[in-house]
């Protein structure tokens, strides 16, 4: 078969404008850990993952198999309305939950916390159901630029600097999702 060429020639994985955070190895053992301390805060309660689309996906995939208890998974998928390139924090319901969450113990399932609205409002959406209980796991919380300060992140993977991450499911206009690191994007920071 012959093998996807792009423009210069540079594969996904070894594009020279990657900077690596965080290895393979370093998030498979934080996924780990995080696994390990979800498995015994749920301990006896009836568990609902909830992903975002489409950027938790790997989080999720990775994260659920290193929790030992019995669960269930759902998704949903939702837009930000964007004023420009601000968030505005209205959101738009593209896919809902395929399964009502009353009396479930809902964890959500993130791939980056920045501004905060889009999870703030997702959350308050989601509030309203009538769960036993609401968490949040982000993957990656990027603090600086948080505007909905108030937000509480219960489960963090890594905290990112102020800077366009990609990778493990992060996207930059949809590529880089499967890169199995997370890196910082050098040429989005200088396009900017
Ligand atoms: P916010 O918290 O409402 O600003 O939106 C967070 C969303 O913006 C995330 O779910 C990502 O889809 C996207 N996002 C924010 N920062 C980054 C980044 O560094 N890389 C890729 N996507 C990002
Ligand atoms: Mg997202």
């Amino acid at each position: 078969m012959e093998a996807i060429q792009t423009p210069s020639n540079v594969t996904e994985f070894t594009d020279p404008s990657l900077e690596v955070l965080f290895s393979a190895e370093q998030i498979r053992e934080r996924i780990r850990e995080l696994g390990r301390t979800i498995t015994s805060d749920y301990q006896g309660k009836e568990l609902v993952l909830v992903g975002v689309l489409k950027g938790s996906c790997i989080f999720m995939a990775d994260l659920m198999r290193e929790i030992d208890l019995p669960l269930t998974i759902d998704f949903m998928s939702v837009s930000s309305y964007k004023d420009g390139t601000v968030s505005t924090g209205d959101v738009e319901i593209l896919k809902d939950l395929s399964n009502p969450i009353r009396g479930k113990h809902v964890l959500v399932i993130e791939d980056i916390v920045d501004t905060g609205l889009t999870l703030t409002r997702l959350l308050e959406i989601l509030g309203s159901r009538g769960a036993d209980s609401i968490r949040l796991a982000s993957f990656l919380d990027k603090p600086e630029p948080r505007i909905k300060k108030e937000l509480v992140i219960d489960y963090t993977g890594f905290v990112v600097p102020n800077r366009f991450v990609v990778g493990y499911g992060l996207d930059a206009a949809g590529r880089y999702r499967n890169l199995p690191f997370i890196a910082v994007l050098t040429s989005a920071e200088t396009k900017t």
